[in-house]
């Protein structure tokens, strides 16, 4: 395609510039130089075993730099498994999993999710991506591998095992359910089946594909999840009332014998439960299947495909992984899904929630995240995407979201910009013309 004429537009030293390829290479190029430089590496050496004790292994974690947040710790963690007694340096090395499933045309949030998660990762080289795409999209991994040569990527696309056309036969739109008509694509549905595709992978990590990961993901993918079969964050400026017609509901929980299913819990659905978002999950694949979570996922799909009435609204993923899950799940710490960041305003009760609980007062417009701060994952859901915006914004442009304390925080999409360097945009946004959505 016209990519291979773009790419040698890329200069060579820009491109070296995000190439962790050099320091993966280190170890061996200090063996082959070994014998006449034996005093010099001694020394190294002796120095390197110092600095490990008066340098902690958090101080190489540079935010924002990830040549440095690469680099230093994969050799201390090699150092570590000889001289170090640590008991978790000697544990073998995880790897991490993390599934995207996505079916934009669009690279960028993609590299950007992959950017961010290995410069602020504590093991990059443990981090391994799979994209869950539609089938002719799998030739794109070249275009990421290009920018990311030593990111584990893995395109994956999973129609061998799951038929598309089966997943799209329980998804149903109805235009007056305040649902985004984005959202019907399957992909949205995907991150569901998983647990029954990857049967070999015992833990996973979910994460939407508009998301900045500020966090070490090592942390997030080590949660225990306490014989749960996933973890979310749950957010307590949304409630369960604003998604379901509970009436529906209870007629449904007092249903008996076959028409009810084991899983469904005896007692009714708490209106003030708070919402956990599905769009970070860490989840373990033996306990989702054990609980049957995608079938009751499907099955609550079913309901609002049979309801007169909206059985829920203002989503269409969301609603029925909230029913499936609802008292299943481990709750997260908050850093990890700090989301809302592509929406425009602040609904009257995330408004009111704010002012009660931090008394924090808000106006409703734009939307305002304070604790983007400390996110260890800015999620931006939503309609306003930063990729399909300005890299910066005119001054006369309206601010979509702020993040941040400060009383005029920083607009939030700069934060997604700064993880694709203007080279990577330009390189990438050539396929970001078909869309799927439209
Ligand atoms: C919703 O769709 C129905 C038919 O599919 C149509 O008659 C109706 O006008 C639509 N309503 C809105 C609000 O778009
Ligand atoms: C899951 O489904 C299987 C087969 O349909 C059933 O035997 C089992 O009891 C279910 N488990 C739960 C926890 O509902
Ligand atoms: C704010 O957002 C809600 C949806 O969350 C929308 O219905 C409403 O029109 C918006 N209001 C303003 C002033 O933008
Ligand atoms: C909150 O801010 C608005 C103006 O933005 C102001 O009118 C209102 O009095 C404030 N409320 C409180 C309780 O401080
Ligand atoms: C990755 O993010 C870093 C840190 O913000 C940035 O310097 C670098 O240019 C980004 N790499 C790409 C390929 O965009």
């Amino acid at each position: 395609m016209e990519a291979t004429t773009r790419r040698l537009s890329l200069k060579a030293n820009e491109v070296s510039s995000w190439t962790p390829d050099s320091l993966f290479q280190e170890k061996d190029g200090v063996r082959r130089s070994a014998w006449p430089m034996l005093p010099c590496l001694l020394a190294v050496l002796f120095l390197a075993l110092l600095g490990m004790h008066i340098w902690p292994s958090g101080r190489s974690l540079l935010w924002g730099d990830p040549l440095r947040a690469w680099d230093p710790h994969v050799k201390v963690a090699g150092l570590a498994v000889t001289h170090n007694i640590k008991p978790e340096a000697k544990a073998p090395q995880k790897r991490v999993h993390i599934f995207v499933c996505t079916d934009e045309y669009d690279l960028r949030p993609l590299a950007v999710l992959i950017n961010s998660t290995i410069s602020n990762a504590m093991h990059p080289d443990r981090l391994h991506f799979h994209m869950v795409m539609p089938a002719d999209r799998l030739f794109t991994r070249k275009y990421l591998k290009y920018l990311f040569p030593k990111a584990h990527i893995e395109m994956a696309s999973i129609s061998k095992f799951i038929d598309i056309h089966e997943v799209n036969k329980h998804i149903t739109f109805r235009n007056d359910s305040g649902a985004r008509k984005e959202l019907i694509s399957p992909y949205n549905f995907l991150p569901f089946y998983l647990p029954e595709v990857y049967k070999d992978i015992d833990r996973f990590i979910y994460l939407d594909s508009d998301i900045v990961v500020k966090g070490n993901i090592e942390n997030l993918y080590n949660t225990d999840l306490e014989g749960n079969a996933a973890a979310a964050v749950e957010d307590c400026s949304q409630r369960f009332a604003i998604y379901f017609d509970f009436a529906q509901l209870d007629e449904i929980q007092a249903r008996e014998g076959l028409d009810r299913p084991a899983w469904l819990p005896p007692e009714p659905f708490d209106p003030k439960a708070c919402v956990f978002n599905r769009g970070v999950l860490v989840v373990d694949s033996k306990r989702w299947i054990e609980e049957n979570i995608t079938s009751a996922i499907i099955w609550w799909m079913d309901e609002f495909q049979k309801s007169e009435r909206n059985l829920y609204k203002a989503g269409l993923s969301q609603p029925p992984f909230l029913l499936a899950l609802y008292g299943k799940h481990k709750v997260l710490d908050g850093m990890w899904n700090v989301r809302g960041l592509g929406r425009p305003n602040l609904s009257e009760l995330e408004r009111e929630y704010f002012f009660n609980t931090f008394s924090m007062n808000y106006t409703r417009k734009p939307f305002v995240s304070p604790f983007a701060d400390t996110a260890h994952i800015l999620h931006f859901n939503g309609a306003y995407k930063p990729w399909k915006g300005k890299r910066k914004r005119e001054i006369t442009d309206d601010i979509v979201s702020l993040c941040g304390r400060k009383e005029r925080g920083l607009e939030c999409a700069e934060l997604w910009w700064e993880y694709l360097s203007p080279t990577a945009n330009d390189f990438l946004k050539p396929f970001a013309k078909k869309t799927t959505s439209e």
